[in-house]
């Protein structure tokens, strides 16, 4: 019982800084639905959908270094909510509800390697 509790305290702990973990549970079950045929099931942009693409889905593994829109969590729901106009990167401001959007713009995050 002990053992449980500090590792109960450890998990805690260990997600203060970073989205909560259901947060990013709910977020990653938003993008396998509406972002991996593009972004890729791991969020490299290698998804079935990319190769016909032009310019390509963005590849979350590397970072946040070429993202155009800007990288804080606001940023990137605006970002998923309107798309990016001549690009095949649609707006999801209609198909997703706002807690959907700010969950899978966390888990984007997490996949780019963000801390905060
Ligand atoms: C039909 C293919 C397609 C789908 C589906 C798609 N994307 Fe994209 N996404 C793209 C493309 C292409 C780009 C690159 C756009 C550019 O270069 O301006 C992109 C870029 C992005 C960016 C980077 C924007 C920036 O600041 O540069 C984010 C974040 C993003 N997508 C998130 C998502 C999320 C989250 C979903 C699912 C809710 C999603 N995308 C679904 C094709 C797609």
């Amino acid at each position: 019982m002990k053992v449980f509790g500090i590792l109960l305290l450890t998990l805690v702990t260990w997600n203060v800084s970073a989205a909560d973990s259901a947060t990013l549970e709910a977020g990653k079950t938003v993008f396998m639905t509406n972002c991996m045929v593009c972004h890729g099931e791991k969020g490299n942009g290698k998804g079935l959908a990319a190769a016909a693409l032009d310019p390509k889905p963005r590849n979350f593994k590397k970072g946040f270094k070429e993202f155009k829109f800007g990288t804080t969590l606001e940023a990137i729901v605006t970002t998923i909510s309107n798309g990016s106009p001549g690009t095949a990167m649609p707006p999801f401001k209609d198909a997703l509800k706002p807690e959907q959007l700010n969950a899978v713009a966390s888990y984007v995050r997490s996949l780019a390697g963000a801390k905060d």
